[in-house]
């Protein structure tokens, strides 16, 4: 809370135009809504088709939160052949498939690449939109994969 009330500070001072929250679940959310005066703003959390916490997501849209997509392309393992296929059929690469389904759901995917060609491919995700049938295949895919701690049992 020390360290909210500080970005809250900045926030009123106008040093900073949003402030937000890093891998926070739903508990942790609740806690800083209740003792906050400035709400965060962004939750910043791990989420791609395996990864897919929908009551977390509805936590933050009734929230007014916006989510951002950390590791949108599965941290580079994209062998996914669900993933092959929807990419197959829309002539586009399983990583534009990825970010088309974070953005299609009004989620900002945060991908990293060090390879011009990547980066590229990457921005081009603009020009075709996903079907509900295939977000749907997509959004069914949750295996609760994490890539990193569980913010929940993670001894800070
Ligand atoms: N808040 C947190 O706790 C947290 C945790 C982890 C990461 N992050 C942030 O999330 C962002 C992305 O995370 P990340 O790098 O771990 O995961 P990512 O963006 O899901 O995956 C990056 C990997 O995908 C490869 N890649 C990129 N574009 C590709 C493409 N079009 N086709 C095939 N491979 C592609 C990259 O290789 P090349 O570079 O060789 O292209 C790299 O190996 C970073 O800004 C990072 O700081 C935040």
């Amino acid at each position: 809370m020390e360290t909210w009330r500080a970005l809250e500070y900045l926030y009123k001072q106008n040093k900073v135009k949003t402030i937000g929250v890093c891998n926070f679940e739903k508990e942790q959310l609740q806690h800083l809504l209740s003792h906050c005066t400035i709400a965060p703003m962004i939750n910043q959390i791990e989420h791609t088709p395996l990864m897919h916490d929908e009551d977390l997501l509805s936590f933050c849209k009734e929230n007014n939160i916006i989510t951002m997509a950390w590791g949108p392309l599965l941290r580079g393992n994209m062998e996914n052949q669900k993933i092959k296929e929807i990419a197959q059929k829309y002539n586009k690469s399983p990583a534009q498939i990825l970010l088309r389904w974070n953005i299609q759901q009004n989620i900002i995917p945060i991908p990293k690449s060090k390879n011009p060609a990547r980066l590229e491919e990457n921005f081009f995700v603009f020009d075709f939109t996903l079907e509900d049938k295939d977000m749907q295949i997509l959004n069914s895919m949750n295996e609760n994969h994490r890539t990193s701690y569980n913010p929940l049992t993670f001894d800070f």
